[in-house]
């Protein structure tokens, strides 16, 4: 694997297919904010190793990521359309091991499965399998395409219920960088940026792996939004302060129930925001939505190493030895959220049924 060099544009695409060369070229989030660096992936172990070690993160981006990955896991297999069809499930069954929370990256990889099934499969469309490949590779830029449209609906929706002047705390990032454009959770303040909307941003650091102060800050000031970084522990005194009149952040997975998983941290925010009396609103994709998990309880949790904590950017900062507990992810249960907002609108209480709603 190489990589590549690349100076800082008016916004970065964290994923970006490289047609002239066949290849994925993925920013290495783990650089930011102080280099841009394009890795230029190859193979899908390449794309299983940028997922696991969070080169690529964020639900949406790790979908795209993956469905690509499909593409270049196959692109060189030599088989009968059968035996294609079968390489492209032990692809998928393999990228799906990268992480287990973010139900993107499943519901990404059945795309790409049922694409596969459409093409290759006994009732199926009886392409060669040159030509699968080419379509699995336009399948993958149209989960990407379609994301960016997305975001910008889920925007659209959320800068509803924000109004000019408002101060909006944000956890982790639920970004353009997260996503193929704009984000879940950022598209309402890069589309309030558009349209002369002054919103104050407040973005939470997110420890241990700083994705607020990494990607958030750094992507929102780039965009010229204007946003104030503050350590986790401070969210509450600033909601005392009444600077905050919205939270809003992205999520891994809902539940059936309308339960929310997103990065760890996101629980304390919502249970300060109930405290305050300050709307908690989730902003996701259709995509992030698993009626096949009926609750928050059933959500896998990703456990990450210890090193995350205890020396997470190279510093030692504990004893060597200490025991340690790392989930990369919480539960919000439902009622503590306010609305969800998806590129449909905005969905609220009774979630068990509104959301069902939603895919009717
Ligand atoms: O571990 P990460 O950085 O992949 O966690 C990301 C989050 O928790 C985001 O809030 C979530 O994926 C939504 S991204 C639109």
């Amino acid at each position: 694997m190489t990589t590549q060099q690349t100076p800082a544009a008016d916004w970065l695409q964290s994923v970006r297919w490289n047609s002239l060369e066949d290849r994925l070229d993925l920013l290495d989030q783990r650089l930011l904010p102080d280099e841009i660096v394009y890795l230029e992936l190859t193979t899908a172990k390449q794309v299983w190793d940028a997922i696991k070690q969070l080169a690529v993160r964020g639900a949406p981006a790790i979908g795209i990521a993956a469905a690509f990955g499909v593409y270049l896991g196959v692109r060189s297999f030599d088989g009968s359309r059968e035996a294609l069809l079968a390489e492209v499930g032990r692809q998928c069954d393999y990228l799906a091991t990268s992480r287990p929370t973010a139900v993107n990256l499943f519901w990404a990889l059945d795309r790409m499965r049922a694409r596969a099934e459409a093409l290759l499969g006994a009732s199926g469309e009886g392409v060669e399998t040159e030509a699968a490949k080419r379509a699995l590779l336009d399948e993958a830029a149209a989960i990407q395409a379609e994301d960016e449209e997305t975001c910008r609906l889920i925007g659209e929706h959320a800068l509803e219920l924000f109004e000019d002047g408002m101060g909006v705390l944000t956890h982790c990032n639920a970004g353009g960088l997260a996503t193929a454009r704009y984000g879940t959770a950022l598209a309402p303040m890069y589309l309030a940026k558009e349209k002369g909307i002054a919103l104050k941003v407040f973005a939470d650091e997110t420890r241990p792996v700083l994705q607020g102060a990494r990607l958030t800050a750094f992507e929102l000031q780039q965009a010229g939004v204007d946003v104030t970084l503050i350590c986790d522990n401070m969210a509450g005194a600033v909601m005392a302060k009444g600077w905050v009149q919205a939270v809003i952040v992205g999520t891994d997975r809902v539940a059936a129930n309308g339960d929310v998983a997103n990065k760890i941290g996101t629980y304390s925010v919502a249970v300060l925001a109930k405290a305050h009396g300050i709307p908690f609103y989730v902003a996701c994709p259709m995509s992030t939505i698993d009626l096949n998990t009926p609750s928050g309880a059933d959500i896998p949790i990703e456990e990450r190493h210890e090193d995350e904590i205890t020396q997470g950017f190279g510093k030692r900062t504990a004893p060597v030895g200490v025991k340690v507990y790392n989930p990369a992810f919480d539960v919000t249960p439902n009622e503590y959220v306010t609305a969800i907002i998806t590129e449909k609108g905005v969905v609220r209480a009774p979630y068990g049924e509104n959301l069902k709603k939603l895919f009717t």
